[in-house]
């Protein structure tokens, strides 16, 4: 796609207390194209040349988060409820909106906008009235605050239950991608369907699926025993058994005998395995806390 060569024109961007340098080429319209730096109102996300046009803005947009439906909200960060800091938990609570692009056209517009400044190779949706929106925030008394988002078609001929995933620079390498994709699995739960997402994904992508697959992988092994097939891992954490098979041919436990996938390992290559990942950051979903119905 044409997109794809073109010179990187806004450099870096303002968003919320950030200063993000953006990675790619984004198609804003002119005047902003052509600007060094924008700045993003990180509620909207409308985005300004100006500083003092976004503080004019900002002194009277409303709400303080996402538009749609918030279908998620994590349990209050430990200091919240005056405990002593987790290491392994966010520090602040996680909300996640629905946002529907026929009905936010404006805002989803602006999220893609946003987001193909850190994506290089996936096209633009224009038309963003067949997807839905994930938008990940964290919470605090100055609002809902983006972290990252990814999206879903509303009807999806090839099984994918998730189109494009970003975490905002500032926030990666937290789990924050995990997080998304964890997510983006307990909605095909509820859709009782496996799940996939649209190919082709990014290096870093790339790396989160291999770590996620992984992880329920392995997990699933420990907890419900070693003697599963793929398609009772498949049937228990609606990943598509070719996922399941290129994760465990990429960790050596499987094997090919007579026409078939086996699952070859160990108690102990599994205790080994789950072991290793103990200490990698995993936020979880806590699935009584989803409200939310497939879209019909
Ligand atoms: N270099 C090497 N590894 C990296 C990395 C980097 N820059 N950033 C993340 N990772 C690894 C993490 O260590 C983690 O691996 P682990 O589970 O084995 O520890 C894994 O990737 C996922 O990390 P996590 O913190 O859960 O994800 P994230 O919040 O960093 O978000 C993406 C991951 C892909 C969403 C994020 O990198 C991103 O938005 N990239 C730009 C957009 C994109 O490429 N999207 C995917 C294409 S559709
Ligand atoms: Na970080």
């Amino acid at each position: 796609h044409q997109e794809k060569t073109k010179v990187k024109n806004i450099q870096v961007i303002e968003l919320g207390k950030y200063e993000i340098d953006t990675w790619y080429y984004s198609p804003y319209p002119e005047p902003f194209a052509t600007q060094h730096k924008l700045f993003l109102c990180e509620f909207c996300l409308k985005y300004f040349r100006k500083r003092k046009t976004l503080l004019r803005h900002l002194a009277k947009c409303e709400p303080l988060h996402p538009p749609g439906d918030e279908i998620y909200r994590s349990p209050p960060a430990s200091h919240e409820r005056g405990e002593r800091p987790n290491p392994a938990a966010p520090a602040t609570t996680l909300s996640v909106f629905e946002v529907d692009g026929r009905k936010s056209k404006v805002y989803c517009q602006s999220l893609c906008l946003l987001s193909k400044l850190f994506l290089d190779h996936k096209t633009l949706y224009y038309d963003v009235d067949p997807f839905l929106f994930y938008v990940l925030c964290e919470c605090d008394s100055d609002g809902h605050h983006i972290v990252g988002y990814f999206s879903k078609e509303k009807h999806s001929s090839e099984g994918y239950n998730l189109a494009c995933i970003l975490s905002l620079p500032p926030y990666q390498r937290n789990g924050y991608g995990k997080f998304l994709i964890t997510f983006s699995y307990e909605l095909s739960k509820k859709e009782a369907k496996v799940g996939t997402p649209e190919r082709p994904l990014s290096d870093l992508g790339n790396v989160s699926y291999r770590s996620y697959w992984t992880r329920k992988i392995l997990q699933t092994l420990h907890d419900q025993g070693i003697n599963l097939s793929i398609k009772d891992i498949s049937e228990l954490t609606c990943i598509r058994t070719d996922d399941i098979v290129t994760s465990l041919q990429s960790l050596n436990l499987i094997k090919y005998w007579k026409g078939d996938h086996i699952i070859a390992v160990t108690h102990r290559a599994v205790e080994d395995h789950v072991r290793s990942i103990e200490d990698s950051r995993f936020i979880e979903v806590d699935a009584s806390r989803l409200h939310w119905e497939p879209y019909t």
